[in-house]
Formats: C-alpha cells, sequence, structure tokens
C-alpha cells in the first residue's frame, strides 16, 4: 500500500503541508509528488491519495482540476483519498478542499476525512504559525482512519 501526496504549489507553501503530511505517516510509503510528474495509473486498490491546491480564484489550480478531471468515473475505486487546500484568512476566501473530496468521491474514492484548509498569511506565503504541526495532526488522522476496520 502507498500514499500518494499530489500537490500543485506556486509559492511553495502548499508543498510544505505536503510534506509534513507525508512525512507524518509513519512506516506508510509516502512521497510527496508535484501534480505535474503524477500518473494516474500508479494508484493501486487499497493506496492512498492526498490531493493539495492552492485556492486560485475560489476553486483549484488549472492543473489540479486538469487531473481531476482525467479520473472520470469509477477510476479511483477502491482508494483511500481525501484533500486539503491553501488559503488566505479573508471574509469571502472560496474553497478548494471542499471541491476537491467531491471530485474525488465522484471518481469513486472513498474520502477518509473531512476537506482541510490550511492559511497562508499573504498570497506567496508564509504559512501562518502553527499550521505545519497542524498538517502533521492531520496525517496522523488520515494514519488512524486508514486502520480503522
Ligand atoms: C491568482 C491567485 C488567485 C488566488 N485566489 C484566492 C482565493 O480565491 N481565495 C483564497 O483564499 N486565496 C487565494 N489566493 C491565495 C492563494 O491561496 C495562496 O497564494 C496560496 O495558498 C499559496 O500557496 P502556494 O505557495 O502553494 O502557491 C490566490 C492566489 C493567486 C496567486
Amino acid at each position: 500500500m502507498k500514499a500518494h501526496i499530489v500537490y500543485d504549489s506556486a509559492f511553495g507553501n502548499t508543498k510544505s503541508v505536503a510534506e509534513a503530511v507525508a512525512g507524518s505517516l509513519g512506516d506508510l510509503d509516502a512521497t510527496p509528488v508535484a501534480v505535474s510528474d503524477f500518473r494516474p495509473d500508479d494508484l493501486a486498490a487499497g493506496d492512498l491519495l492526498v490531493l493539495g491546491s492552492p485556492i486560485n480564484g475560489w476553486r483549484p489550480t488549472p492543473k489540479i482540476t486538469q487531473l481531476l478531471s482525467t479520473l472520470g468515473d469509477g477510476h479511483l475505486k477502491g482508494v483511500k483519498a481525501a484533500a486539503f487546500d491553501t488559503r488566505v484568512r479573508m471574509f469571502i476566501h472560496g474553497d478548494a478542499a471542499k471541491k476537491m473530496a467531491h471530485a474525488l468521491r465522484d471518481s469513486g474514492a472513498d474520502i477518509i476525512s473531512e476537506p482541510m484548509p490550511f492559511y497562508v498569511q499573504g498570497s506567496e506565503g508564509p504559512l501562518r504559525p502553527g499550521e505545519i504541526e497542524k498538517a502533521k495532526l492531520w496525517g496522523k488522522s488520515l494514519l488512524e482512519a486508514l486502520e480503522r476496520p
């Protein structure tokens, strides 16, 4: 069983969250991979897929959206999945993680966590204090969800 932590990131903040999540998945073979380098054919039943994207104009980035559209119906059958986004703390910031989780479910994935937001201090970051620790805790909670019967 493998964990695929797939992210898009313009300024490195989403990548940092992906690395923190990957590092907290215990003995799982978990490597963060940029969305451009990810091949959906590498996914096998029982694997974990974690998708991370910055919010761009209230939605995931074009590269993440493109990946989700190539997955299509049923491609993720048997795959466990979760989604996170990075965003600024504004009154109206939109959402990417929820949209990604819906698309993953539509492709047949078993969603094992609520979509998770992580906050940056400005468009280029850095992450707000405490967000890396939050990412590590979230990673551990994914591991616990995987271990549940
Ligand atoms: C073109 C563009 C559009 C953005 N739109 C939003 C938005 O709608 N809501 C939001 O909360 N943040 C928005 N942001 C801020 C990004 O979420 C922020 O740049 C991102 O979290 C940084 O992550 P990264 O370093 O991985 O690229 C936008 C940033 C850019 C560059």
